[in-house]
C-alpha cells in the first residue's frame, strides 16, 4: 500500500494501534527534517511534552482574551499575560491596549489591514516589493487596492518612493475633487527573503501627503529581532505603528502555528457583546487555539524577556558566523545588519532540498534560527563546497550524515 493508502479514512473504525503506529513514523519524519531544517522561519529549539497532558481537554478561547467565557473550557487568563508581555514590548499604553493570541502572522497581518479599512474606507494599501505574499491575499479579501512600492537594495521598503506614490495619489485625488483617501501601510519588519526591516516611523512621515494613515507592522519574525537589536530599529506603536503582529512558531518558538497582535484601543470598531458568547469579539474568528496561548504563554514564561534577548544575540552570533563560513566556499553570501537571513548563491537542487532551503530565482538563503548551530552551518557548507568543488584556498572535508 502507497503511503496515502495508509491513511485513508474508512467505514470501519481501524484495528487497535494503527493510527498510533502512522503517527510514530510521522514523528520519525519529523524529527529527521528537523536536524536540516535551515530555509524557513520556525524555532525548532523548544520542548513542550510537559503539556502533554493538556491534549485531552478542550481550550477553546473563544471571543476577546479580555471578555467572559461562560463555557468555561478557556486559558484566557494565559492569553492575557501573553498579550500584557508583548504590549510591554511593543511600547504600548497598558491601559489603552488590544490584543489576542491569532492562528499565526497572516491573521495578524489580517486584522491590521481590516483596521486599516475600517478607519480608512477609501484607502489603498501600500506595501514593498519585499512584503509577503499575504498582503496581496489580505488585500483582495478585503478589497483594497494594492500599490506596490519598491525597495532598496537590502529589500526595505525606499521611503522616498512612498513619499512619492502618496503624492501621486494626493495629487490625483486633488483633480477629481476628492478629500485625500488616506493610507493603509504595511512595514514589513524582516521581510521574507532578506530580513530586512522597514522604518515604521521613517514611512509614517514619507505618507503624510496622503492624509490620514494606518501603519500596519508585520513583524512576524523581525518584531523580535528589532527589539533585542542593539540600535534601535523602529517597529513597533511607540515608533508610529497602529497596530503590530508577530508569529509565535517563528522567533518565540511553538508546536502549532499561532501569533500575537496589538493595537491601542480606541482604534478597534465599538462592538456589542455578545450574549451567547459572553464576551465581546474583535478577533477575526470565533473559536480560537486556547492550547496555542498556553504553549506561547509557556515558552515566553519560562525564558523571560531577557532569555529571548539572549537567544536574539545568539542568533545573530550564528548569522555572523554563517556570512564567514559561506563566503570562504565562495557561495557570495549577503546580510543585512541585525538579521538572522542570510542570502547567498541558489546552491544545486539536491542541496536546496537536503537542507530545505528556499530559494528565489539566483538566490537562496538560510536564517540562523534557535536551533541552528555553527556547526550545522559548517556541515552544510561543507556539503556546497562538495557539490560545487571547493575554492583552492579553503579545502573542506566531504560532506558529513548528521
Ligand atoms: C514578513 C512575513 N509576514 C507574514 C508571514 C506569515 O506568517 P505566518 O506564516 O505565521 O502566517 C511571514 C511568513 O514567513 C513573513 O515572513
Amino acid at each position: 500500500m502507497s503511503g496515502a493508502d495508509v491513511l485513508t479514512i474508512g467505514d470501519r473504525p481501524s484495528p487497535d494501534g494503527h493510527a498510533e503506529d502512522i503517527l510514530l513514523s510521522l514523528t520519525e519524519r519529523l524529527h529527521r527534517t528537523s536536524t536540516r531544517f535551515l530555509g524557513y522561519p520556525a524555532n525548532l529549539d523548544f520542548d513542550h511534552t510537559a503539556c502533554g497532558p493538556l491534549l485531552p481537554v478542550l481550550i477553546n478561547n473563544a471571543g476577546d482574551p479580555c471578555g467572559g467565557d461562560p463555557a468555561g473550557l478557556h486559558a484566557k487568563p494565559f492569553e492575557n499575560a501573553t498579550i500584557a508581555w508583548f504590549t510591554r514590548l511593543a511600547e504600548g499604553d497598558p491601559a489603552d491596549t488590544y490584543g489576542y493570541v491569532t492562528s499565526g502572522g497572516s491573521e495578524g497581518l489580517l486584522f491590521g489591514l481590516s483596521l486599516g479599512r475600517h478607519r480608512l474606507p477609501n484607502a489603498p494599501v501600500y506595501a514593498s516589493d519585499q512584503a509577503h505574499y499575504g498582503v496581496r491575499k489580505a488585500a483582495g479579501l478585503l478589497r483594497m487596492e494594492l500599490v506596490v512600492v519598491p525597495s532598496d537594495a537590502d529589500g526595505a521598503m525606499d521611503p522616498d518612493a512612498l513619499r512619492m506614490a502618496c503624492e501621486e495619489r494626493g495629487a490625483h485625488d486633488a483633480r477629481a475633487g476628492r478629500s485625500p483617501s488616506g493610507a493603509v501601510i504595511v512595514a514589513t519588519v524582516g521581510t521574507t527573503m532578506t530580513g530586512a526591516f522597514d522604518d515604521v516611523a521613517a514611512l509614517r512621515r514619507a505618507a503624510r501627503a496622503a492624509g490620514d494613515t494606518h501603519v500596519h507592522s508585520d513583524a512576524a519574525l523581525g518584531g523580535l529581532l528589532a527589539a533585542f537589536a542593539p540600535v534601535e530599529l523602529p517597529w513597533n506603536l511607540r515608533h508610529g505603528a497602529d497596530s503590530v503582529s508577530v508569529s509565535g512558531h517563528k522567533f518565540i518558538g511553538c508546536p502549532v502555528p499561532c501569533g500575537i497582535v496589538v493595537t491601542p484601543r480606541h482604534l478597534l470598531p465599538p462592538l456589542a457583546a455578545d450574549e451567547y458568547l459572553g464576551s465581546s469579539d474583535h478577533t477575526l474568528d470565533c473559536s480560537r487555539s486556547g492550547l496555542a496561548a498556553v504553549l506561547l504563554w509557556k515558552r515566553l514564561h519560562e525564558l523571560g524577556t531577557e532569555g529571548l534577548r539572549s537567544q536574539a544575540r545568539r542568533c545573530r552570533d550564528t548569522a555572523a558566523h554563517a556570512v564567514g563560513a559561506l563566503a570562504r566556499v565562495g557561495a557570495n553570501p549577503r546580510h543585512v545588519p541585525h538579521s538572522i537571513t542570510v542570502t547567498f548563491d541558489r546552491p544545486p537542487t539536491e542541496v536546496c532540498n537536503r537542507w530545505h532551503l528556499a530559494a528565489q530565482n539566483h538566490r537562496a538563503h538560510l536564517l540562523t534560527m534557535p536551533h541552528v548551530t555553527p556547526e550545522t552551518i559548517d556541515i552544510m557548507c561543507a556539503d556546497l563546497a562538495h557539490h560545487r568543488g571547493p575554492p583552492p584556498s579553503h579545502p573542506l572535508s566531504a560532506p558529513t550524515e548528521m
